[in-house]
């Protein structure tokens, strides 16, 4: 199990990205409290969602958008509700919230 953030790196509403050790590249967003975290590929043309750094979310901070063709996604499901991937979804990062206020991947 690797930490991969801490959470106080997080501010709700924002997202972050970090490398992996396996070399992909992951964003992770805080909503309500609770942390989701999604590997930085769009399902569209399979290309990373940012423009700007850590600029996942779209102008409100409700949807994460992809910044290319404008999808936008729910931030608990990862799931596309507008724009030409509609129905796919972001592929979900499973992530624990440790005490200690370590976010560690759970993933091999
Ligand atoms: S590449 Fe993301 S919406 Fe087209």
């Amino acid at each position: 199990m690797m930490r991969i953030a801490m959470t106080e790196e997080i501010p709700e509403r924002e997202a972050r990205a970090f490398d992996t050790d396996d070399g992909r590249t992951i964003f992770i967003t805080q909503r309500d409290g609770a942390y989701y975290a999604y590997n930085n590929l769009c399902p569209h043309l399979q290309t990373e969602l940012e423009f700007l750094e850590n600029q996942f979310l779209d102008q409100d901070g409700e949807y994460i958008q992809c910044s290319t063709h404008g999808a936008l996604f729910l931030v608990e499901t990862g799931e596309c509700i507008s724009g030409p991937c509609l129905g796919q979804s972001l592929e979900k990062v499973t992530i624990n919230v440790h005490s200690d206020g370590g976010i560690y991947l759970t993933e091999e």
